[in-house]
């Protein structure tokens, strides 16, 4: 019976590339979803970008644009790196859609509705120079702790401790600097605490593995608080319903991203979303790290079960990646983008790789490199590759490209082979993609043996047929070994395709000999690779991360929004510099004195370092003339003239000395 399955990977953040870490889920996820397409079940896999939260605000005014034009570039970005891993979602949809807020909505007024909202006032720590309230991780300071300098508001990354932001020592706004001030504000909780016996029968029924379910159970055990689930503006998030500057929190909508990328594609392909994803019609299972185990245990199974949607078959969680033992690092150059990658290597190198080491298990998986390229020359290239290489030019130089039939060796040696079927999709339907890739190995070894046994390359010159036998056994071996290779290498499948000359590969086709069969030309399959590409691929890696983005502490955040009429209120004129003097004490200030069209005004500028008191004198400049006049250390300043730059030396006064007069209005 043809099962119907959805299934989804988290959704990545969109203020970053998609690096080798995140590819353990999407190729985890990937070779699953083409795993279940092969033995002919309906699966749909669906994902999405997760683009809203105070980062991705505050990544896109370090770069200059809105959080819309990132979120866009992102999205394009992260799809051309899924292509290029042969990734194929069903939909790749985006948390920043009219659906996604109908579902936040929705699910937020029901759980409202059900009683498992409350309001509570909470103090959050703010700063008043960017207005905003800061979440722990854009407060820094000195850890309570072990006195390291420069830690998060919620964690240590030296000594591991955990704290609150009011623990540190000398706390600052990881954007200004400045100290942070306390706020009382309101914010939505949602009670998780209600929903604790129904989450405990979920998991007693299975829905996460076993050493999940042992982490769960001390979550129980502290015992399940309340979530805010609001932030206050300014925030890139949908705004919650009734409320003028209170967003949803990221973690609420994000996953409700994942029904609404499955509602984008059941819109687009005229499927009815109910029954897709409320019946018992479909299974879902959702792929995570476990990073996100919290969120996707408890914060949304109860969000489901509180709103009256069903929540998944099972969540499947995976361990993180490491690099020869090490979490990966920008320094060492071990953080490596999906693009760079792909720059150097075949991406179906890694989807083997991670296949070889992926269980169903959360421990974390290492990538060794040295242990990569063995793997790829030495089993990819010299096991798989290799039985088609032998066996495919052969025929065609000496046997017209065609098979003969089996003997009894032969039939020995695919009987083998057809064997190992229903272990290997065990093994795939249970995650457990390196015994799926040792059984090929075992497989794959002994058919070389058989072509090492048979010496085609002997009896090629005084035996034609018995040499056609053989390839003819050996190039059947390449085909079912192709079959269970295929959801983890879906191109060499392809190409393996189109040299056999036959139909798709597919599960139920393994008892399919060929015989008397003519294949086509062969392709060059794979190549060995060479330690200096990815030792290129590494000092790539060092390179394009060392000089560091933008530290935040230079970004400062979009302030709330002005409106149009607040901008009229500016007057902007042109003025004339009549004097400019330095200012005792203040080595960074000048004092200008300025001609608006016969009116004399005074202000006080932070220009010192970048230009001289003399000469500014006759210079004309752009001066925002009915800006309250203020009593500063030195001395009262009227107005303020405009200049751009990021201070110090890099000041430019903007001037307008081309025929204008003093006092005119600037538009
Ligand atoms: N946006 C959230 C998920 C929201 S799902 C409703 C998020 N994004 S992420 O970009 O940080 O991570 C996406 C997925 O990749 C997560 O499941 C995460 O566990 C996984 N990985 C990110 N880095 C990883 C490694 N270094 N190793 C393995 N998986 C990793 O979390
Ligand atoms: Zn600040």
């Amino acid at each position: 019976m043809t099962r119907k399955i959805i299934v989804t990977s988290a959704l990545p953040y969109a203020n970053a590339p998609i690096h080798i870490g995140h590819l353990v889920e999407y190729l985890q996820t990937d070779i699953w979803v083409r795993f279940q397409k092969m033995l002919g079940n309906q699966c749909l896999y669906f994902c999405a970008d997760d683009t809203h939260g105070t980062p991705i605000m505050i990544s896109a005014f370090a770069a200059g644009i809105t959080p819309e034009q990132l979120i866009e570039r992102m999205h394009k970005e992260h799809k051309t790196d899924f292509d290029g891993f042969f990734v194929e979602f069903d939909n790749y949809y985006t948390t920043h859609s009219p659906e996604n807020k109908y579902f936040s909505e929705l699910i937020f007024n029901s759980l409202n509705k059900a009683g498992s909202i409350v309001k509570r006032t909470i103090e959050q720590a703010y700063c008043q120079n960017c207005k905003m309230s800061l979440p722990d991780r854009y407060i820094r300071g000195t850890c309570p702790r072990c006195g390291a300098e420069e830690q998060y508001g919620d964690s240590c990354e030296v000594c591991s401790g955990t704290h609150q932001p009011t623990d540190l020592i000398n706390p600052c706004c990881a954007t200004c600097r400045q100290k942070p001030t306390r706020q009382t504000s309101e914010h939505y909780f949602f009670k998780l605490a209600d929903y604790e016996e129904k989450l405990k029968d979920l998991i007693i029924k299975g829905y996460t593995q076993k050493s999940v379910a042992n982490k769960l159970d001390e979550w129980f055990k502290t015992g399940l608080k309340d979530w805010d689930i609001s932030r206050d503006g300014p925030y890139f998030g949908f705004k919650i319903p009734g409320e003028e500057n209170k967003f949803f929190y990221v973690w609420l909508d994000a996953p409700i991203g994942y029904m609404a990328s499955a509602k984008n594609f059941c819109d687009k392909n005229k499927l009815d979303f109910d029954n897709l994803w409320n019946s018992n019609e479909y299974e879902l299972y959702h792929f995570i790290g476990k990073d996100i185990m919290y969120f996707h245990a408890l914060f949304w199974p109860a969000m489901l079960i509180g709103s009256g949607f069903k929540t998944a078959d099972k969540l499947f969680v995976h361990g993180f990646l490491t690099v020869k033992g090490e979490k990966m690092s920008k320094s060492r150059g071990t953080f490596i983008k999906a693009a760079t990658y792909l720059k150097y290597l075949d991406p179906e190198y890694l989807r083997y790789y991670y296949a070889s080491k992926l269980t169903a298990g959360i421990e974390d998986i290492d990538l060794n490199t040295d242990d990569f390229i063995n793997k790829i020359n030495s089993n990819l290239v010299g096991k798989f590759a290799n039985l088609a290489s032998r066996s495919g030019p052969m025929l065609a130089k000496n046997l017209d490209s065609q098979l003969g039939q089996l003997d009894d060796r032969g039939k020995q040696l695919i009987n083998k082979l057809t064997a190992a079927k229903d272990q290997i999709i065990q093994d795939y339907e249970q995650l457990n993609y390196a015994a799926v890739v040792r059984t090929i190995n075992a497989l794959a070894d002994e058919s070389n043996r058989y072509v090492e046994q048979n010496q085609p390359w002997a009896t090629i010159k005084n035996d034609p047929e018995k040499t056609r036998t053989t390839l003819t056994a050996t190039i059947n071996a390449v085909r079912i070994l192709t079959i269970y290779l295929k959801p983890v290498l879906p191109k060499f499948a392809q190409k393996v395709e189109k040299f056999l000359n036959a139909r798709e590969l597919s599960f139920n086709g393994t008892e399919t000999i060929l015989q008397n069969h003519k294949i086509n030309k062969f392709e060059r399959l794979f190549e060995r690779i060479d330690k200096k590409q990815v030792n290129t691929m590494i000092e790539e890696s060092k390179e394009t991360q060392s000089p560091q983005p933008q530290p935040a502490s230079t970004i400062e955040p979009i302030k709330p929004e002005c409106s149009f009429e607040d901008f009229e209120k500016i007057d902007l004129r042109i003025a004339k510099v009549i004097k400019a003097e330095t200012v005792e004490g203040a080595d960074k200030l000048l004092r200008l004195n300025l001609d608006v069209g016969g009116i004399e005004k005074s202000c006080l500028a932070a220009i010192a370092q970048a230009y001289k008191s003399d000469e500014l004198t006759g210079k004309t400049v752009i001066y925002l003339a009915n800006l309250k006049p203020r009593k500063m250390r030195f001395g009262l300043s009227e107005g303020m003239i405009l200049a751009t730059g990021t201070g110090g030396k890099d000041i430019f006064m903007l001037s307008a000395d081309h025929g204008t007069k003093p006092g005119q209005k600037v538009l």
